[in-house]
């Protein structure tokens, strides 16, 4: 099974084609844009670029939003983490936690519109911790001040097979292998 994945990532890229090829779906790339709504969840974001996307025309195709959740920010920067990247990035972030707790999760949420298997979203759940110093060049984004529960490497230190074990858009690409192997009932 092919699928198109909509991202302007190149490692988000990576990440799904070293994930979702073991699982037996081709990943094809499509550099299209989406308009990110502003809203509470991840889901709703997701939702709304495949109805976008599903309107301009496009089908067999998969997108994600991510964000990292700290209970102690009351769960900021969560869907707004794109844009706290952008702005104060990882250097901001340790900023903003001084003093604070240090408990954080990752989630991605992965929606997929397809001709033969339809539409659903799946959502994937890292839980963590900031660390107190930026380590590691692998990755993207948060990924140097970020270790994922019982480890003691950041995501930005591990390779990115490790990484996808652990990390919330490698559990939500198991997730979605898993929903399309009970919607295709047996298919190939
Ligand atoms: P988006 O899903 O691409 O919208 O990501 C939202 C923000 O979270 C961006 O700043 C990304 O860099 C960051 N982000 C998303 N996924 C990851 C990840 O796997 N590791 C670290 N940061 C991430």
């Amino acid at each position: 099974m092919k699928l198109g994945l909509v991202t302007s990532n190149r490692h988000k890229l990576e990440e799904y084609r070293q994930g979702l090829e073991p699982l037996g779906v081709e990943v094809e790339h499509l550099d299209v844009d989406c308009d990110e709504i502003q809203t509470e969840t991840l889901q709703d974001v997701v939702r709304s670029c495949l109805d976008q996307l599903k309107g301009a025309g496009l089908s067999n195709f998969m997108l994600d939003d991510s964000g990292l959740f700290v209970p102690s920010l009351n769960g900021f920067p969560g869907v707004y983490s794109a844009y706290i990247m952008d702005t104060i990035g990882c250097r901001g972030m340790l900023r903003l936690l001084e003093g604070l707790g240090r408990e954080a999760r990752f989630e991605c949420c992965i929606g997929v519109c397809s001709d033969e298997l339809g539409e659903f979203t799946v959502t994937g759940v890292s839980p963590g911790m900031i660390v107190r110093e930026e380590r590691g060049t692998g990755g993207f984004g948060y990924d140097p001040i970020f270790v994922p529960e019982g480890h003691e490497l950041t995501f930005a230190q591990m390779d990115m097979a490790s990484k996808n074990e652990l990390s919330h858009r490698g559990k939500a690409m198991v997730l979605l292998a898993r929903e399309m192997e009970r919607r295709m009932g047996g298919r190939k």
